[in-house]
């Protein structure tokens, strides 16, 4: 058995900030972001929360999949960014869909989160265990950030994704994923939210991050993996339709394109209107393309992400 989707769903806060916006809380401009990163604006939540966001999104998913939320045996939540330690944000989305059969829990591995969480979603349908599982990526990454540091707080934004898998006969998922301990100061986070901080004026507690060396390492790692995956299922990059990356950069996904000497059209982004939402860019793209009618029965699909830990991780599926 693998792990078919049946359903997608996203949520975006409604309050927008744009490059401009930025321009008068820091030194920068709307030119240099869009040409080093491709972002035009963000998504920042006022009220929402975490938990409000990724329970949003699972609740269109499970309206466009038709399913009936008791169906649902597991919610595996990703997020490095739940404003609550415990309980976890799965069981807040629980409580909202009113999946009282499933069993819910968090998994944290930063942006790389929502392929982590699919592939092991995948591996409980696979081995038995479960019939139905609601995967979702979502970050609040505003509560992470120092707005007064260019070099972070114009990457990043706000949303949730969700996917919902249900077990049914089909080609099989191939699956890669690594950490790289050692370069885990590349990119950092202490677990406190933001006006505990602004309270006591302790700028060590945001969110730290070596850019360029984050940059090389995601240019290098992204065709790494994809290139191991399709070994694996003995396939070739003309074999794929697309390949959903993590959307943290587009100049990141330009060269990995490059690299693999895939057309860039088969790299869909939408981080113009996003910026990076860390574990919910992958879901938020795959929502909007399914939207989209982008995609049709029997397309070989690849995720790939990629983020703090270091880590690194992807997944080939048949939609
Ligand atoms: N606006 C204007 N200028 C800025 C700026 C901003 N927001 N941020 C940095 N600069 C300046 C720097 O101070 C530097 O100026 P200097 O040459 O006078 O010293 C110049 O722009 C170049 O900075 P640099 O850091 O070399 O830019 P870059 O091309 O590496 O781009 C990032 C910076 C952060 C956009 C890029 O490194 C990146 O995207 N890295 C990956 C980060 C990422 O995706 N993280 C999440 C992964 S999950």
């Amino acid at each position: 058995m693998v792990g078919k989707i049946c359903g997608t769903g996203s949520y975006v806060p409604p309050h927008v900030m744009d490059n401009d916006d930025l321009a008068r809380i820091v030194d920068t401009n709307d030119e240099w972001i869009r040409e080093r990163t491709g972002i035009g604006k963000r998504h920042i939540a006022e009220d929402e929360t975490t938990s409000y966001m990724a329970g949003q999104a699972a609740l269109r998913a499970v309206s466009q999949s038709g399913i009936d939320p008791e169906e649902i045996d597991m919610i595996l939540v990703a997020t490095s960014s739940s404003e609550t330690v415990f309980p976890c944000a799965a069981c807040e989305v629980q409580r909202i869909i009113g999946a009282v059969h499933a069993v819910g829990y968090d998994l944290n591995a930063a942006c790389t989160g929502f392929v982590l969480a699919f592939n092991t979603a995948q591996a409980y349908i696979s081995a038995g265990f479960c019939k139905t599982v609601m995967v979702i990526g979502a970050d609040s990454m505003s509560n992470l950030l120092d707005w007064t540091d260019r070099g972070t707080c114009i990457l990043f934004g706000d949303g949730a994704g969700a996917v919902i898998l249900k077990a049914a006969e089909g080609e099989p998922v191939y699956m890669a994923a690594h950490s790289d301990g050692k370069k885990g100061p590349a990119l950092t986070q202490l677990s406190r939210h933001r006006k505990d901080w602004e309270n006591e004026q302790n700028k060590e507690s945001y969110l730290h991050m070596d850019g360029q060396g984050v940059f090389k390492f995601a240019v290098r790692k992204v065709p790494e993996i994809i290139e191991e995956v399709l070994e694996e299922a003995e396939m070739n990059l003309e074999d794929i339709d697309y390949f959903v990356l993590h959307q943290a950069n587009k100049r990141i996904i330009e060269a990995a394109a490059k690299r693999l000497k895939v057309p860039i059209d088969k790299f869909p982004m939408n981080l113009e209107e996003y910026a990076n939402t860390s574990a919910a860019t992958v879901p938020i793209l795959l929502d909007e393309m399914a939207r989209g009618n982008m995609l049709c029965e029997g397309q070989k699909i690849m995720l790939a992400g990629f983020g703090a830990g270091l880590t690194w991780a992807a997944c080939l599926f048949e939609w």
